[in-house]
């Protein structure tokens, strides 16, 4: 059986960023990366401004080398070469699963980059969205009942093999070989929306994104479903920065290490929570876990925000070792005041070496008294020292720690 259980389950320019980090009473607007702003530009020759060799996927024009992401995708030599995709606007139904080593880089068209807007500093979900839209239905059973592993649900799937991509059960899920290589190393998306689109509400887990054994970053992307959005899976490491992720059930979920930055989370309404993290013991020190930091945490529209007033819990331990840290973020009224919760009444999985953590927040949804008498721990400036930054948590597969070559830098100056 899969988990997760069925629950019962602006335009802001460059230069004024530097002021922009006073703290809001919406929390912290993100500005978009450029470093492929002139490729990514609309113009009449597409490839105007790109890196030499970057190939166009358009499902109209003449100038097209594919018609859909996945053939571009799979034309790439199974090696260490790096490669951009340039997509143009529109809406591809169709799943992208990228297993090959070396980097690959996959752009969508878009102005946004290049006027200096911002993707990840949206007030509601309900009409956002950026100008290449990546669409699958999917949950993880079918109308014959069959179920199916989470993995097999997601619009983009970043992991060396299909074992290593895969959810499994149990406290730490499917073993993967021990022979599984490593890759893709260097995995990015810009302007690109993926949205799992099986069913309007949850219906058993409907994966946006799966990244397994691979690096993966996503710079001004969005991931809309609502089941277990985002997973990042076995040895996974992945870099959310000016993005919006829409959810309501886990959504952000998984045994990797996850960093969001300077985003926002979308609650699409809540059951089971925000986070639901899985972690696992290692004979290094490790710090799988998901951290979102400088982002904010919303309803989606204000349609459903009285509905969710002070219900909105911020995680749950999928197993006993979550890990998860909200830090520096803006959290509005939806909320649970207490923070995190246990996975279930007859089933806490919760105990001394469960990590389940903020460090200031603010804004109405932060209510640093009730925090102080739950589950959640609240970290001072010394006990948020080894989590503060990506450097600080991203590992490799062994748990070498430190590199974060495969983050657009651009992302780390903020
Ligand atoms: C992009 O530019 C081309 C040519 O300049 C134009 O025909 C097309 O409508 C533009 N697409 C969008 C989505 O703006
Ligand atoms: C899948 O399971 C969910 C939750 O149990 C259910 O609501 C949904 O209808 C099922 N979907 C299909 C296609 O059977
Ligand atoms: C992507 O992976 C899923 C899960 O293995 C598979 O069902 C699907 O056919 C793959 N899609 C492509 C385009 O390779
Ligand atoms: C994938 O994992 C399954 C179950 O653990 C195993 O039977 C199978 O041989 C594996 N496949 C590969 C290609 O390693
Ligand atoms: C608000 O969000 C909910 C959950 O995604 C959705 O069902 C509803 O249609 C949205 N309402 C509006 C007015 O956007
Ligand atoms: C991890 O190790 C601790 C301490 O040895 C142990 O209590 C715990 O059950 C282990 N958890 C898992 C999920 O392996
Ligand atoms: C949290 O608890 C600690 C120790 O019990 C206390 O010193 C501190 O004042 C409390 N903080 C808040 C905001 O309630």
């Amino acid at each position: 059986m899969m988990k997760l259980q069925i629950f019962v389950g602006i335009a802001l320019a460059q230069n004024v960023w530097a002021a922009s980090l006073v703290r809001g009473s919406t929390g912290f607007p993100g500005r978009p990366v450029k470093t492929y702003a002139e490729c990514q530009r609309n113009t009449s020759n597409p490839l105007q401004g790109c890196p030499e060799g970057t190939l166009f996927v358009s499902r109209s024009s003449a100038l097209a080398d594919f018609n859909s992401i996945q053939d571009a995708i799979v034309s790439l030599l199974n090696d260490e070469s790096a490669h951009v995709i340039l997509v143009a606007s529109g809406t591809y139904t169709e799943q992208v699963n990228v297993t090959r080593p070396g980097p690959v880089t996959l752009l969508g068209q878009s102005d946004d980059p290049y006027l200096g807007l911002s993707y990840g500093n949206a007030q509601s979900d309900t009409t956002h969205h950026n100008e290449v839209q990546i669409v699958w239905a999917a949950a993880n059973n079918d109308s014959s009942g069959r179920i199916f592993d989470n993995a097999f649900t997601s619009v983009l799937t970043v992991a060396p093999t299909w074992n290593a991509s895969l959810t499994g059960t149990g406290p730490t899920g499917f073993p993967v070989p021990p022979d599984t290589p490593f890759g893709n190393s260097d995995f990015r998306a810009y302007n690109i929306d993926f949205r799992n689109v099986f069913a309007p509400q949850a219906a058993g887990p409907s994966l946006a994104v799966g990244v397994a054994y691979a690096n993966a970053g996503f710079y001004g992307c969005g991931f809309y479903s609502y089941q277990d959005t985002v997973y990042v899976g076995k040895l996974g490491n992945a870099y959310f920065y000016d993005n919006v992720i829409a959810g309501q059930v886990d959504f952000l979920y998984g045994f990797g290490t996850a960093w969001v930055e300077k985003s926002t989370l979308a609650l699409r309404n809540c059951h089971g929570a925000i986070t639901a993290w899985k972690g696992t013991n290692t004979t290094f020190t490790n710090k799988y876990g998901v951290y979102v930091s400088d982002s904010r945490v919303i309803a989606a529209n204000n349609s459903i925000a009285a509905s969710m007033e002070r219900k909105c819990p911020l995680g749950r331990p999928w197993n006993s070792l979550h890990r998860s840290i909200f830090l520096n973020s803006y959290m509005d009224k939806s909320i649970l005041p207490e923070g995190y919760i246990q996975w279930g009444i007859t089933d806490p999985r919760f105990d001394g070496n469960t990590f389940m953590a903020v460090h200031e927040n603010f804004g109405p949804g932060y209510d640093a008294t009730a925090l102080n008498k739950s589950t959640t721990l609240v970290l001072d400036d010394q006990t948020i020292r080894p989590y503060r930054s990506p450097v600080d948590v991203f590992t490799g597969p062994n748990g070498e720690s430190g590199d974060v070559s495969w983050i657009d830098e651009e992302s780390l100056l903020g």
